[in-house]
């Protein structure tokens, strides 16, 4: 049964730092099928939980895409640049760049002049990310940019004139279903000029059994992932979940490339808000995540519906993965 949203809030709690967080988090709940929206993941412990996940034997992305940019580096050096010897690089949802730090030391190497933007919406990730490249390179033009991806977009593009270049990596364009991350890819075609480039990880259709294997982990990391968010909104928004009434589960559909994860509630119970009480029903599912798969021909495919024209596809060795070069066009 849907709850009406307005009824469930005070005028304080839709104010202030944490309003837009309440809102979506109940708004979320009070659906007839109850979601989270995922980009609350990364507070400081969800971004060390993520690089646990990174560094898990079974989450074989993090694994395929770093070995593409070592392997491959000077290629998509080249294929970003547009033959330009001064550009911005804007990485959204940069993390902690361990594989980005490839790119940039091959450009450094090769002298170009460029500013590098990383943009994320976890301040502490930034902090970190900035202050590990600063160590291994001084001399290295950062500006971080913390906020969300589009409201910083257009500030980092406002900021000279100079040939973009715009990376999405990591396979976060997976975590919007298909439709959006069109609009997504059109969006960030809006905000450059022909010519400018964007590079984008995509996970591509493989054995389901290993895509699933990625997303449940066996040391359970990836739950304590998702709980973590559970666990935020306790912290911040003074609610009352209690975890241990949750498990963790995890669906991949082979027809459609979504892979979902949820967590499930093991009883009937209520959670409370100051302001909201939230019931489960024994076995209901809070859908936390998509982790969307495509084909290259899919991938081409959008390229084209969002204004780009296909530049270069790098896959790694099992052709697991894949990060593409874009030219807007
Ligand atoms: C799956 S991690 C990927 C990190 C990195 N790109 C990589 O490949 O390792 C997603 C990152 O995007 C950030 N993020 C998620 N939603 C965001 C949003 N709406 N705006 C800005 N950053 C966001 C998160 O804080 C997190 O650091």
């Amino acid at each position: 049964m849907e709850q009406n949203v307005q009824e469930a809030l005070s005028p304080t709690q839709v104010t202030g730092e944490n309003g837009a967080f309440y809102l979506d988090v109940i708004q979320g709940l009070t659906k007839e099928f109850k979601t989270l929206p995922s980009k609350y993941f990364y507070d400081k412990q969800g971004d060390r939980l993520f690089q646990r996940i990174m560094a898990c034997e079974d989450y074989y992305l993090t694994r395929c895409e770093a070995a593409i940019i070592r392997q491959q580096r000077e290629q998509i050096c080249a294929a970003i640049q547009n033959g330009e010897d001064s550009f911005d690089i804007i990485e959204l949802g940069a993390g902690d760049g361990t594989k980005t730090v490839h790119l940039l030391d091959s450009l450094a190497r090769q002298g170009k002049s460029f500013r590098y933007m990383p943009v994320d919406i976890s301040g502490n990730i930034l902090d970190e990310l900035t202050g590990n490249l600063l160590a291994q390179n001084p001399e290295l033009n950062i500006q971080p940019l913390e906020g969300e991806y589009f409201q910083m977009l257009d500030q980092a593009v406002s900021l000279s004139s100079l040939h973009k270049v715009v990376m999405f990596l990591g396979s976060n364009i997976g975590n919007m279903p298909p439709a959006d991350a069109l609009r997504f890819c059109t969006r960030i075609r809006q905000s450059i000029r022909p010519g400018d480039r964007v590079l984008i990880g995509f996970d591509l259709v493989k054995d389901p059994y290993l895509i699933r294997a990625a997303y449940s982990d066996q040391q359970g990391i990836t739950k304590a992932f998702n709980l973590n968010l559970l666990q935020r909104i306790n912290s911040e928004l003074g609610a009352d979940f209690d975890l241990d009434l949750f498990d963790h589960y995890c669906s991949y559909d082979p027809l459609t490339g979504a892979c979902k994860s949820y967590l499930v509630s093991q009883r009937k119970h209520t959670v409370t808000f100051p302001n909201a009480d939230i019931h489960f029903s024994e076995g209901e599912c809070i859908w936390m995540e998509i982790s969307q798969k495509y084909t290259l021909s899919q991938i081409n495919q959008m390229a084209v519906d969002s204004g780009f024209e296909p530049v270069s596809t790098f896959t790694d060795s099992k052709g697991w993965f894949a990060d593409v070069v874009w030219k807007a066009v």
